[in-house]
């Protein structure tokens, strides 16, 4: 799979994609292509893709040494700035407060096979992978650059990360390290993002590349709301299955940016990694800094053949394995329930309603501890509130845990309230600048996570609170952003502020880590304020996260949508919550609810007291169902059927594995006679196999494929069961399952 040809070309490939390099005449290295799998290239091959056109040479050239070579000319794996190629580069160092324009020539290469999943640090892992580093030593400021790229089986995914390594006798400062540099020879792509705020998370965003720099970033301390650190560049005239698609993604929770620069020549420069706007490393002598990985994807098969790269990376290389053979647990989570308002009483009440409609964990959220009763208090003062649990968290739980329930706990390990002893005990464990005046966000503070005593300690409360209580799962909240950055602890180390950012992620890891080793069977959800921390670092350690603090399905279309662009079904959790909702007060029928949630892990966030009968039935029933297709619904093979739109309407989503596809049909508003753009498209069906839609009509695979599901456009209202035109929020779940029949 990693061909190094004449010491001078290295070819990683393995059928499905090729990624090739080579040295350029300065020794340093020239990007030649990534894409399709190329075969085997012969030296002719090779010297016609090295081939490249003179534009920038006019104007400055690299070195009087080498002939007409300017580094503008050349797509490059890692440039560097100031030395002959002015667009934005990979790296950045000084020395004394001298820029050092970094130098680094090819020396040597390393290859190894498969890659461990290492606790510590959030990476890919894999055995199938192959990996290559190749080493470049800057003689003259005796700096080493380490590349590292992967491949895995059957994937199209290339994971890359840079190292660098000080082996002079200073300090040097890195004021950028990016993880990734992909150099494409043409601009001619929409740049697509995921972006939004709180409640509106990851909707897909798209617009043209153009002459100068495209970028998308985090300055708030975590992944954020607003962007995600997943981009595309993809073809003008790209569908769900045809069209080229370049993607990126960062495996790392802090702040961040990926960015596309279209130069003069119209030549596009992909980077991510670390937000170099708030970063500042030292590296003392003999240490070095290594970047976290990023990803880096392509396609020629449309948004469909990008999210068969994208789920098959996360669920084989970054989710934890044994996450992917267990069920996740449908829970009953009280936040919607009762918010703040709640006890011991009431909340078993809801635990057995729960248990008794097929819900198999309780999720204990916010307002459990301390004096908790709003989110102004008490945050750091991890012990129960007795006046809510007269007997005890322990008690509570093996409440829950007789009713042959599992039990959740939700916390928020990075904040203090300033009622805590945490907080009056410890003023230096916070993040605050020493200025006078302070933000403040939902009226708590930032814990300073770059510090290993504060991380420690919060560990300690956590893991005896979980092992007293026999907690099997956590809900890991964190509800704020970082402002006037400093840690009081970098300040007593002597190292510069510019490295609170990174350190404090490394931090938050650190505890992810240590729970996990101590408690390998706990199942952490991640959360930030809904998804406001939704990356492939959290999803590392939390095989899913809760995506939106807007529970309403409607909304939830564009959001699952954007979401399933970079993250696999099994990475999010969807709760069927109260109508009217409450974040956009809008009501839809349960059905429509249930239909939605069930793309995914399930759960419930409502009063089920409230009811009805009826309703209670119609739970019980879908939660059976949800049972018997959970390990489809949440780890089958994920298809978007209609073209998406900014103003979508319709939405039909498939989720298919070797013998049953379902497919789940949406639509926001009524209108009278919709015209008729296509049926819906299938996929992954068998040509020769016979398949039944419901429990009515049977059909060829070859038939259904060509023609498409016919029924979700002819709505009408004397059939109960499809969707009606006569009515917003509508939906239709089609189940289309193999027969015993070959034809
Ligand atoms: C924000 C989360 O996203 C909600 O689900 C809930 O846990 C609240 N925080 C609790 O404060």
């Amino acid at each position: 799979m990693i061909d190094v040809i004449d010491n001078k070309y290295f070819y990683l490939h393995n059928g499905a994609v090729a990624y090739l390099f080579g040295l350029l005449p300065n020794q340093q290295l020239g990007h030649l292509y990534y894409g399709e799998d190329l075969g085997e290239l012969s030296a002719d091959d090779l010297a016609y893709l090295t081939l490249h056109k003179n534009k920038a040479s006019g104007t400055v050239k690299y070195s009087k040494k080498i002939k007409n070579f300017t580094l503008a000319d050349h797509m490059q794996e890692y440039p560097t700035y100031g030395t002959s190629d002015f667009r934005e580069s990979a790296i950045s160092l000084e020395a004394n407060d001298t820029y050092l324009y970094p130098d680094f020539k090819y020396d040597h290469f390393k290859i190894t096979t498969g890659k461990s999943r290492k606790i510590t640090v959030p990476a890919s892992y894999g055995n199938d992978s192959e990996n290559l580093t190749i080493y470049l030593k800057d003689t003259e400021r005796q700096l080493e650059l380490e590349l590292s790229y992967s491949i895995f089986e059957e994937s199209t995914a290339i994971v890359c990360k840079a190292k660098i390594v000080n082996y002079s006798q200073f300090e040097v400062e890195i004021k950028n390290l990016q993880s990734s540099v992909l150099d494409l020879p043409t601009a001619n792509y929409n740049f697509l993002q995921l972006s939004g705020a709180w409640t509106k998370e990851r909707h897909i965003i798209t617009r043209p590349l153009t002459q100068g720099i495209t970028k998308i970033e985090s300055l708030r301390g975590a992944s954020s709301h607003q962007e995600n650190p997943f981009i595309a560049l993809v073809d003008k005239n790209v569908t769900n299955d045809t069209g080229n698609i370049y993607a990126s993604n960062l495996i790392y929770s802090g702040n961040f940016i990926s960015q596309v620069e279209v130069d003069e020549w119209g030549q596009s420069r992909l980077m991510t990694g670390i937000n170099p706007a708030t970063f500042k490393w030292k590296l003392a002598p003999n240490q070095d800094f290594s970047t976290p990985e990023a990803v880096l994807f392509y396609t020629n098969d449309g948004f469909n053949g990008l999210m068969a790269q994208t789920h098959d990376f996360v669920t084989k290389h970054i989710i934890d394995q044994k996450w992917q053979k267990r069920d996740r647990p449908i829970v009953i989570n009280n936040w919607e329930a009762t918010y703040f308002d709640f006890n011991e009483e009431k909340l078993l009440k809801l635990a057995t309603q729960a248990k008794q409609l097929g819900i198999e964990c309780f999720v204990l959220d916010d307002g459990w501890f301390g004096k908790r009763d709003s989110d102004n208090s008490s945050l750091g003062n991890w012990t129960v509130d007795r006046k809510k649990f007269p007997q005890g968290l322990d008690h509570f739980s093996a409440q829950v845990h007789k009713l042959g329930m599992k039990f959740g706990l939700w916390f928020e390990p990075e904040m203090v309230s300033a009622d805590t002893e945490l907080y009056q005990e410890h003023p230096d464990w916070v993040v605050r600048h020493p200025y006078k005046r302070y933000s403040v966000g939902r009226r708590q503070y930032v814990l300073d996570f770059a510090n290993p005593a504060v991380v420690d300690n919060i560990y300690q409360h956590m893991a005896k609170i979980i092992e007293n209580a026999q907690v099997d799962y956590i809900k890991w909240d964190m509800n704020r952003n970082i402002t006037e950055a400093y840690s009081p602890y970098l300040h007593s180390i002597n190292h510069p502020q510019g490295e609170f950012f990174h350190r404090y992620i490394q931090g938050v890891y650190h505890l992810y880590a240590k729970l996990l080793t101590s408690f390998p069977d706990l199942l952490i959800e991640g959360c930030a304020s809904g998804g406001g921390r939704f990356d492939l670092g959290i999803l590392y350690y939390s095989p899913q996260i809760w995506p939106s603090d807007d529970s309403d399905a409607a909304e939830r279309l564009d959001i699952m949508s954007g979401t399933l662009l970079a993250y696999p079904l099994s990475t999010f959790s969807n709760h069927v919550s109260a109508v009217p909702n409450d974040q956009v007060k809008r009501i839809t029928s349960l059905k429509f609810r249930q239909n939605v949630a069930c793309f995914g892990p399930l759960g419930y966030e409502l009063d089920l007291g409230k009811l009805s009968t009826e309703e209670k039935n119609q739970i019980k029933n879908w939660i059976r169902w949800y049972k018997e297709n959970r390990k489809l619904l949440v780890n089958g093979t994920f298809d978007q059927l209609l073209k998406f739109d900014p103003s979508q309407n319709t939405y039909a989503w498939s989720v298919s594995n070797s013998n049953k596809q379902i497919v789940g049909f949406y639509r926001k508003l009524a209108r009278p006679n919709e015209t008729l753009d296509q049926y819906l498209p299938l996929k992954h069906l068998n040509d020769h196999q016979k398949y039944q839609i419901n429990s009515d009509q049977m059909v060829s695979g070859r038939v259904l494929q060509k023609f498409g599901l016919r029924e979700p456009y002819q709505f009408n209202a004397s059939n109960p069961d499809t969707a009606q035109i006569s009515g917003d929020f509508q939906s239709y779940l089609y189940q289309i399952k193999t027969i015993d029949r070959k034809i």
